[in-house]
């Protein structure tokens, strides 16, 4: 390595702090990985109430740091915890903003102080690197509540930190953080950044928008979904401006963390097994089954589902080929939290025999499907890269995707021919597309042979976060160069 570089990590949310998604995930694992690489790397995050209830030791640092957002000015005092690497965790403790559960607002409805509580979070990330000496090289961000620091750097606290250099990931499109235009002043920038080259997306103020402007490299979790959000179809209304930055958009697959995702080792599940010792797989799917006492006919496999219950992950094809599944005499399991309508149709499908809903988030759970389930069932609308996809094929559990995002560049088609591939993939968000493959892993499934090839070659891919930190190091480099 040329020279070890200072880089600050900032995501919303990081395992096994705090989590909501796969965005958790990623930021608890990359910073480990690039710290294997030699970086100095530091992670930062608002102190969540969840974060109390994580079973992880904290200490405070006896820092306070300040922040204003509009004419008041706030208190912050960081707390140190760790990750894997001894990588240092900073946690943001400001207990009326960040000492609530959920992290972004309830199931009626964003929190309405939104963006106060991340104008505040992004300020207090740089008054915090000020206030621990640690001015970084890189400061790598991560979705729409970290979206203010690039153009901080690039105004409020320019002369502070001017040889560091920003990279801002997109986790998702589809939230953007867009307020009303007076959060312009409330966060503390000049007015003359309104307008559609700046912070302004259609009349509102965007952190998304503010991030993918200011930021001095952008990336996004796939290849795929690069090229997509370029495109109207995928872009959210962002599609033209992420266009004018195509030279500094790149697309880095995400990672599988086998530390926390390895059948061999997994706490929670049954039986460990892994390629050479298939059959404790059969234990986790018999225990799956009792759990939610399911009916299943025989020679038909267990279709699993862990999921957010939001309009990205296709729940609404997943409605309309419910029936046509269940009548295959195949069982159903989910496990998700989110839109009420989603969980109440869930609720009620929860009651036939053949299918076993939990509604809540459930860590080991999540972990008991993986290793019970045959197959995967992600038929997203879209998806950015997807994490769920890429634990099944660890667990021998065969995903079923629809052909986006990082669903396209992970899951390799299974060609009948060969015998070659990962999963299944259909293209069109439509039914008759969706059962299609749905029938064909069903009927794949009754050939023991087959299935078995499907399993062990999914098994054997490496997803391994190493790959990826060094295309992140590749791409530091690039951001410093600008
Ligand atoms: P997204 O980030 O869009 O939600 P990903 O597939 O990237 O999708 O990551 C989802 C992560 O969240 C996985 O680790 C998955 O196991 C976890 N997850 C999602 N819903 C739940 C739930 N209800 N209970 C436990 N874990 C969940
Ligand atoms: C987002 C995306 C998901 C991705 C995750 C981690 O939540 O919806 O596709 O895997 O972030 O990057």
């Amino acid at each position: 390595m040329a020279r070890p570089l200072k880089i600050l990590f900032v995501s919303p949310e990081v395992q096994p702090f705090a989590k909501t998604g796969g965005l958790a995930d990623v930021a608890g694992a990359l910073p480990p990985a690039l710290k294997a690489l030699g970086h100095d790397v530091r992670v930062m995050l608002p102190k969540h109430r969840s974060v109390l209830s994580a079973g992880v030791p904290l200490s405070p640092l006896g820092l306070e740091v300040t922040a204003k957002t509009g004419d008041q000015t706030r208190k912050g005092f960081i707390y140190q915890g760790t990750l894997p690497e001894s990588v240092p965790v900073y946690l943001l403790e400001n207990d009326s903003y960040f000492l609530r559960d959920p992290l972004y607002g309830t199931r009626e409805g964003d929190y309405p102080d939104n963006a106060e509580r991340f104008i505040f979070f992004c300020q207090a990330i740089l008054e915090s690197c000020l206030a621990l000496r640690f001015i970084p090289d890189i400061i790598h961000l991560n979705d729409w509540p970290t979206g203010l620091v690039p153009v901080y750097l690039k105004t409020l606290y320019r002369k502070a930190f001017s040889a560091t250099r920003t990279v801002f990931s997109i986790h998702n499109l589809g939230y953007q953080g867009n307020f009303p235009p007076a959060t312009l002043s409330q966060a503390g920038l000049p007015p003359g950044l309104f307008h559609p080259g700046g912070v302004e997306f259609y009349g509102q103020f965007s952190f998304m928008k503010a991030a993918l402007v200011y930021a001095d490299l952008l990336t996004t979790v796939s290849p795929t979904y690069c090229r997509e959000i370029q495109t109207p179809a995928f872009g959210f209304g962002m599609d033209g401006m992420l266009r004018a930055r195509g030279k500094d958009l790149h697309g880095v697959l995400n990672g599988a963390d086998y530390h926390r995702w390895d059948p061999a080792h997994d706490p929670w599940i049954a039986e460990n097994y892994g390629p050479k010792k298939l059959k404790g797989k059969e234990a986790c799917r018999k225990r799956l089954e009792e759990r939610f006492a399911l009916d299943i006919m025989p020679q038909r496999p267990i279709v699993g589902m862990i999921t957010r219950l939001s309009q990205q992950k296709g729940l609404d094809l997943v409605m309309q080929v419910m029936d046509d599944l269940l009548a295959t005499g195949a069982g159903f399991v989910l496990l998700g939290e989110g839109g009420a309508l989603y969980e109440e149709y869930f609720r009620r499908l929860g009651s036939h025999p053949r299918a076993g809903v939990a509604i809540g988030f459930d860590e080991p759970l999540a972990h008991q499907i993986l290793a019970g389930s045959d197959i995967l069932f992600m038929p997203s609308g879209y998806e950015p890269c997807g994490l769920t996809q890429m634990y099944a094929m660890k667990y021998g559990t065969v995903p079923l995707v629809r052909a986006v995002g990082g669903l396209k560049d992970s899951v390799r088609e299974f060609q009948a021919k060969s015998g070659s591939g990962t999963g299944f993939k259909f293209r069109h968000e439509e039914k008759a597309d969706c059962l299609r493959a749905l029938d064909k892993a069903l009927s794949l499934y009754r050939n023991k042979a087959a299935w078995r090839r499907l399993r062990l070659a999914g098994m054997a891919e490496d997803f391994s976060w190493t790959r990826a930190a060094e295309k992140y190091n590749r791409l530091y480099l690039k951001a410093l160069r600008t």
